[in-house]
């Protein structure tokens, strides 16, 4: 039997202070909304509906992103009972299971959605909720058992009298999983006849009891699973969750960390074992770093293919890659699609985009590489740049195997320059250079002798 997630987001967001809505703002690289649809596919769903509402075109975009996720616009608020209701009026959903979410709890585990799920998979009872003791239960709904241990109804906050306040510490976490037939049979008959005259989701405990149907409770100990973000000071707190959920399954997959609290990894990120972490880094995005490799401190990895036994120190490695046994840095900035072949260097002070550098090639100093293709054993002297851009084009730099070239040397796009030739130093190499060949730009040295201790000895005299 199909299960489908439903998560609910429509919801405003106004303690934000945002021109964004609310689930649009990312926790570790993913916004808030994709954490929750990822909980629902962790837990196996088949099929996820995101009720959109504020800033409906910005989440339907992103969500467009995702794989197998549809939405639902539910243009006015008037409650979670009738967010879902709009998602199942919209929807053909009619059999096996349906799991509620929120779109702004992005800690919530796929394991513990799943334990829902499998309740009402096996039959018996047409709802499950899953409920948790905070460490203060103000504003949320409180949950009241039969001597059964059956789920009597979820009291909201604003409707419970001081003695509930008092005697309920059970709260309602709003997850929850329906059987889809007994929900659909009956969403209807949820009124708004309560202190905040909205539809109340909660209120489908009481009726599916009256039907006679059985509605049972899963506890979850991890209180921190059902951590809402409703302000950015809650963004930051579930954050550090995330980073150390997230560092401590790298940890014990076999990854060090100096110091996991200063190290931010995003979700979709690997890293192989016995890579060191130093502290002050950012791997985000779709990167990937193999094993025995040393990372940091201070480097940023964003969209990074890197290979095995890879030194990258105090470097920022954007949309592109490095092969087994590079070495990067200190202060090195690869970007744009650039490409370490095995063995080569990418030293200090040096940015080098789009551009390949060859096996066992070297830009040690200060340069710059751009839009070049450099073959294998080629070695680029301190303070060399590809002058690829004329205002208005870019153009390409060719350098075959072996090339050597001296120090401060500009190379005027689009320009090759043939295996083995050499540049001397400070040339501005403006036409092409056959392979083997010496090419030199520079005026003939000027000497004088004795000049320079006659000049001071007169500077001197002066005083
Ligand atoms: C809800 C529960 C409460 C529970 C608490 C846990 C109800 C009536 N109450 O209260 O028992 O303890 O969650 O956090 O369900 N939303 C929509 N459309 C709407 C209204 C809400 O999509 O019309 C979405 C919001 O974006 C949000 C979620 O539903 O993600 C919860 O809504 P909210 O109004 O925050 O519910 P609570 O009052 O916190
Ligand atoms: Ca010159």
């Amino acid at each position: 039997m199909p299960i489908t997630a439903i998560v609910l987001a429509a919801g405003e967001g106004t303690r934000m202070k945002s021109r964004h809505p609310k689930v649009m703002h990312k926790l570790l690289d993913r916004p808030l909304v994709g954490w929750a649809v990822r909980s629902a596919q962790d837990a196996g769903t088949d099929r996820t509906i995101v009720v959109v509402g504020s800033g409906a075109d910005e989440v339907r975009a992103y969500l467009g992103t995702l794989d197998g996720v549809e939405s639902v616009e539910q243009t006015e608020r008037l409650g979670t009972g009738h967010a879902l209701r709009t998602a199942l009026e919209a929807t053909d959903v009619s059999e096996g299971t349906v799991v509620v979410l929120y779109g702004d709890s992005p800690l919530l585990r796929g394991e513990t959605v799943r334990a829902l799920v499998d309740r009402v998979e096996d039959g018996g009872e047409a709802a499950c909720v899953l409920t948790m003791e905070p460490p203060d239960p103000t504003g949320y709904g409180r949950v009241d058992f039969d001597e059964d241990g059956q789920v009597r109804s979820i009291i909201e906050h604003k409707d419970c009298t001081e003695e509930q306040r008092e005697r309920l510490r059970e709260c309602n976490s709003g997850v929850y999983a329906f059987d889809a037939r007994e929900l659909r049979r009956h969403i209807g008959e949820i009124g708004c006849d309560n202190v905040q005259g909205e539809y109340y989701l909660t209120d489908m405990v009481e009726i599916l009891r009256r039907a006679g149907l059985a509605v049972t409770a899963v506890h979850c100990d991890d209180y921190s699973e059902l951590l809402g973000v409703n302000s950015r000071v809650q963004l930051a707190q579930a954050t550090k969750v995330m980073q150390r959920r997230i560092n401590e399954a790298h940890m014990e997959a076999g990854v060090t960390m100096v110091d996991p609290d200063s190290v931010w990894i995003g979700p979709d990120v690997r890293i192989g074992q016995d890579t060191v972490i130093w502290p002050g880094c950012y791997l985000l995005g779709h990167t990937t770093v193999g094993a025995e490799c040393t990372v940091g401190p201070d480097s940023r990895l964003q969209d990074a293919t890197v290979g095995d036994n890879v030194l990258l120190d105090e470097t920022i490695v954007v949309s592109s890659t490095v092969d087994d046994d590079v070495h990067c840095g200190p202060r090195a900035y690869l970007r744009g699609g650039a490409h370490f072949m095995r063995g080569s260097k990418a030293g200090t002070h040096v940015e080098i985009k789009g551009s390949t550098v060859g096996e066992g090639s070297k830009v040690p100093h200060l340069s710059y590489i751009g839009d070049a293709t450099l073959g294998k054993g080629v070695n680029v002297g301190g303070g060399s740049i590809t002058c690829n851009y004329d205002g208005k084009h870019k153009s390409h730099t060719e350098i075959g195997d072996h090339v050597f070239i001296g120090s401060d040397t500009m190379m005027v796009a689009p320009v090759t320059i043939g295996e083995g030739a050499l540049i001397g130093a400070s040339s501005c190499i403006t036409k092409d250079v056959p392979a083997g060949a010496l090419a030199l730009e520079r005026s003939r040295q000027y000497i004088s002798e004795g000049w320079a201790t006659e000049y001071f000895k007169k500077l001197e005299e002066e005083d």
